[in-house]
């Protein structure tokens, strides 16, 4: 059985078969709902609510077909809905896969100064010389940084054009050698210590002066040294830091801490004294001050000069570390470029 009203049902079933194909995703899933089913203004459920216009033979079939028609496009709907939410969560999952086998980002670690680690490099030698190593400070009395070392007043090496006056009796050291004196007021000998630390000069920077560096300073005292002990150590500190083959030559000299004195020099490390640029073609780089504990110095500390014997020397770290690894300009130590402290 067929009627116009039963027609008009049908087509609607019709026109929802054919829209129901273009829909792609939840979103047109739920304007197609709409345009059907919405309570106000769905086709269909208008035409389910013209129920009541439809003559009273025909009534039962239309609502017969009507609801089953509802029912088919309600499921279809349904199904519809349940394919189109899987395909979704499943294009969610691609986009937010994540590779586990391509590379992380590599985080840039920090690594210890090359000048850091030149002093621990040091310190560590004269550690296991049973050496301890000793602190002073950088704000320095003119007392420690000149007069207990046996520079008085007026001695050219106090001169204001190569010191950094803080007042009239206190400077930025300009080496570590108070550390002796402040070392033997601390403890009577057997004295065995080692001075790392910064030092100031009023020196232009070029390729071999910084106005800050740092230095190490060496101080030994007991019964019995001598100025062989010196040399020893001198040549077992050189053959441990540059290597075996390295020899250490002294060299008269004069310091107002020390009598005799010795400038230090080490056979070339980069020619092994055949001679080249860096040692002038002389074989011989010069390193450290030394020499023999002036007595004069004992008198400021109280010890016993007829008793006590010593040595002292020290050296620059840029210097040493440059000499090792040959750096030509110790500016590099300060400006920070990674490409020069990655090396080390
Ligand atoms: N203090 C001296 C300098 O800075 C080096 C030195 C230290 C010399 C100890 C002798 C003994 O040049």
């Amino acid at each position: 059985m067929s009627s116009e009203w039963i027609g008009q049902l049908r087509s609607i079933e019709q026109q929802f078969d054919r829209d129901r194909e273009s829909v792609a995703d939840l979103r047109s899933l739920e304007e197609l709902k709409n345009r059907f089913l919405s309570r106000k203004s769905g086709l269909l459920t208008l035409q389910l609510q013209s129920v009541r216009n439809v003559p009273s033979a025909e009534r039962a079939e239309f609502g017969r077909v009507a609801n089953e028609i509802k029912g088919r496009v309600e499921s279809a709907l349904e199904a519809l809905q349940q394919k189109l939410a899987e395909a979704d969560a499943g294009a969610a999952v691609e986009r937010e896969r994540l590779d586990v086998t391509l590379p992380g980002n590599r985080r840039r670690i920090g690594h210890v100064h090359p000048l850091t680690l030149a002093r621990q490099e040091i310190e560590d030698i004269f550690t296991s010389m049973g050496y301890t190593v000793e602190d002073g400070p950088e704000v320095e009395k003119t007392y420690y940084n000149f007069e207990a070392l046996n520079i008085p007043a007026g001695h050219p090496a106090r001169d204001a054009k190569d010191t950094f006056y803080i007042d009239d009796v206190v400077v930025l050291r300009t080496h570590t050698s108070p550390v002796q004196v402040r070392t033997m007021e601390k403890m009577q000998p057997p004295v065995r210590i080692i001075c790392p630390g910064r030092v100031y000069r009023r020196d232009a920077a070029d390729a071999t002066h910084t106005p800050m560096f740092h230095q190490f300073e060496c101080l030994l005292v007991d019964e019995g040294i001598t100025f062989s002990d010196l040399k020893g150590t001198l040549e077992r500190f050189h053959k441990l830091y540059f290597g075996e083959k390295t020899e250490t030559r002294l060299r008269p000299s004069f310091f107002p801490f020390t009598e005799p004195s010795a400038e230090v020099d080490v056979s070339c490390v980069f020619c092994s004294r055949k001679g080249c640029r860096v040692c002038k073609y002389s074989g011989w780089i010069e390193v450290m001050g030394s020499g023999v504990v002036n007595p004069k110095l004992y008198s400021f500390v109280n010890y016993d000069s007829s008793r006590y014997t010593g040595f002292a020397f020290g050296g620059g770290i840029e210097r040493y570390h440059a000499l090792k690894y040959n750096v030509n300009d110790i500016q590099l130590y300060y400006q920070n470029d990674m490409r020069f402290l990655e090396q080390f």
